[in-house]
């Protein structure tokens, strides 16, 4: 799917699922600016986009506070003059259990992971045109609990609402919202404190026999952010092997 020239923002993208996504963006054509707390970790993700004959662009920025959003927008307008595709898919998921949850806690994950993707979007929707494309990351956590994550479920169930909500108010300006929900992807954010015990009981529960990978949800964002996708909006697509089918 060709999404030549195409200038798409990707948040929380130095690893993981951001990494993923960035890259396949930028082999579908896209030039891509890759967004993170962690500057060096975005300028290498940059280095990789480059390599794949497309331009990159490296911003530091923290997707919950409002002048770092400001800034990576203004930046990717400097410098690619357009903005066509935002992922919204910096996210946090730190376990805790619901007895001990501090209200610094919640506070934490429900403002990178839902009011950044607030700022995000708005900011980015100022200057995208017709044929915009929005796509958050969501979670299967937004569909079934899962327990030590009650912020966490909380949060990407809030990101679904908004999905559905941006996307009736931007469908006159013929700009698309959409969501992707993950089940259990291979991340560093995922699996650096899955024992192999852990990991071996989360295979079992997926139908398909293994973990996700960062490019089976690219491949899903790389739909949902070309024009093959242009009459569908408001939707949540669950990528998860067949997992809350149980
Ligand atoms: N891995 C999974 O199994 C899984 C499942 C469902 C949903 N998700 C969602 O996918 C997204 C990516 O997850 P991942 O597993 O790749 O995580 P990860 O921890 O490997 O990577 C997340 C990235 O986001 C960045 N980040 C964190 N806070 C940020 C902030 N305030 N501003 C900008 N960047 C920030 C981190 O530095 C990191 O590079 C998250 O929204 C997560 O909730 C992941």
């Amino acid at each position: 799917m060709q999404l030549k020239n195409k200038v798409a923002i990707v948040t929380g993208a130095k690893q993981g699922i951001g990494l993923g996504i960035a890259l396949a963006l930028a082999k579908a054509g896209c030039h891509v600016a890759v967004c993170d707390v962690d500057l060096a970790g975005c300028k290498k993700a940059a280095e990789k986009i480059k390599k794949l004959k497309v331009k990159s662009l490296a911003v530091a920025c923290d997707v919950s506070k409002k002048a770092d959003v400001d800034n990576l927008i203004s930046q990717t307008i400097k410098k690619f003059g357009r903005l066509d595709i935002l992922v919204n898919n910096a996210g946090i998921y730190p376990f805790v259990p619901f007895a001990k949850m501090t209200q610094a806690d919640w506070d934490k994950v429900q403002d990178v992971n839902l009011k950044g993707a607030f700022l995000c979007s708005q900011a980015a929707v100022k200057k995208m045109k017709a044929g915009g494309k929005i796509v958050n990351i969501s979670s299967i956590a937004s569909l079934i609990g899962f327990e030590g994550l009650v912020h966490y479920c909380a949060s990407k169930s809030g990101i679904n609402g908004m999905t559905r909500a941006l996307a009736l108010e931007l469908a006159s300006k013929k700009i698309n919202v959409n969501a992707v929900a993950p089940g259990a992807i291979e991340t560093p954010g995922a699996t650096v404190t899955m024992t192999k015990d852990a990991k071996q009981g989360t295979i079992a529960a997926i139908p398909w026999g293994r973990m996700g990978t960062p490019d089976d949800i690219a491949q899903a964002c790389v739909f949902l952010t070309s024009d093959k996708s242009d009459y569908i909006t408001g939707q949540v697509l669950v990528v998860d092997g067949g997992w809350i089918l149980r």
